[in-house]
């Protein structure tokens, strides 16, 4: 939970000033790690009527946050995913604005997709990556443009995002769960805590001098989603839904499932939590289900209750 990570690390300096320019679920979790910290943060949405929005930035609409607004910043989080022709939104925008500010510390937030299917073997930042999806592509790109920008940025390679009000627990609540079984195959995913406490941690370590171009942001526990499902029913006390063989239905999927259920590989977080020193909050789906179900309790009254484990047989 948020109070654990705050009192697991300390505030930083008392100039520091973040932007979050995309303060959707990763972006407002760090902005309330650094509110409860004490810095100052400003964060961007698309409109002004969605929560946390302190400035409005959509770059298709051409909707720029007031430069005068932005000067005194000295970190800076982007989560806003590429443009349909594979630009970067903030930086085809923004990149004068941003060459201006103070900044010490630039993150953003990009996908392990690009490192594309690796039969299932580990990989690292050291491997080059090898998109296959297009949209993997595009991220890609946005990344050298990053990379290329010469800002202090730091790339933070994230899989599947899972918390509260966002996981399997959802679905299974829903009665919208699948549960298919594809031999061999794991995903990698991370408790979108764990991206906050990632990035206020990269903070540090920056300003001590270690700012490694690439982090893989990702928990210690690669895994089936059949074994998440079968764990997270345990935890709500009702039955896993019945196992499919994803052969059998593969056709009945959606492209876009179809496309995650391409690419099997299992990423390595040893320059996080063993170079950089970062201690995961949550370092595997168990612990991170059980936070997700404790916080869920507290905050997600409209989602339907589990089935018993006796109705449903
Ligand atoms: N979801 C996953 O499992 C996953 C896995 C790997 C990587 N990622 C990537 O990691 C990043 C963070 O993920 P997330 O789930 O926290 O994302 P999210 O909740 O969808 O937040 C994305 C933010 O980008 C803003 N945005 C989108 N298009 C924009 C534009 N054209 N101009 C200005 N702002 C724009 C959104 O504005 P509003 O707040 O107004 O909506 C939102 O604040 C994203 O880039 C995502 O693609 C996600």
């Amino acid at each position: 939970m948020l109070p654990d990570l705050v009192n697991r690390s300390t505030p930083l300096p008392r100039n520091a000033r973040l932007l979050v320019l995309g303060a959707g679920y990763s972006g407002r979790c760090l902005a309330r790690l650094a509110r409860s910290h004490g810095t100052p943060v400003l964060c961007t949405r698309r409109s002004l009527d969605r929560p946390d929005a302190d400035l409005v930035f959509d770059s298709s609409e051409g909707l720029l946050p007031d430069s005068g607004a932005l000067k005194e910043v000295t970190h800076l989080l982007s989560t806003i995913p590429p443009d349909q022709d594979g630009s970067d939104p903030v930086l085809s925008t923004l990149l004068p604005t941003l060459k201006r500010m103070p900044l010490q510390w630039v993150g953003y937030l990009s996908t392990t997709g690009v490192y594309g299917d690796r039969n299932g073997e580990w990989v690292s930042e050291d491997d080059t990556p090898d998109p296959i999806l297009e949209r993997s592509r595009r991220r890609l790109d946005c990344e050298h443009s990053w990379q290329a920008s010469g800002l202090p940025v730091q790339i933070l390679r994230l899989p599947g995002i899972y918390g509260p009000g966002r996981s399997v627990l959802n679905g299974l609540r829903q009665g919208s769960a699948r549960l298919i079984e594809k031999p061999g195959q794991v995903f990698c995913r991370i408790h979108v805590e764990d991206i906050a406490g990632a990035c206020w941690h990269l903070i540090k370590r920056s300003a001590e001098g270690q700012r490694p171009a690439v982090v893989n942001v990702v928990d210690d526990c690669p895994a089936a989603t059949a074994d998440l499902l079968r764990y997270a029913a345990g935890l709500l006390g009702c039955s896993p839904p019945e196992a499919m063989q994803f052969d059998a239905i593969q056709s009945t999927m959606s492209a876009m499932a179809q496309s995650f259920w391409s690419e099997n590989r299992r990423v390595s977080n040893r320059l996080l939590t063993g170079d950089l020193g970062y201690n995961l909050l949550h370092p595997d789906y168990r612990a991170g289900l059980k936070d997700c179900l404790n916080q869920d309790s507290v905050t997600d009254h409209d989602l339907q209750t589990p089935v018993p484990r006796s109705a449903s047989g």
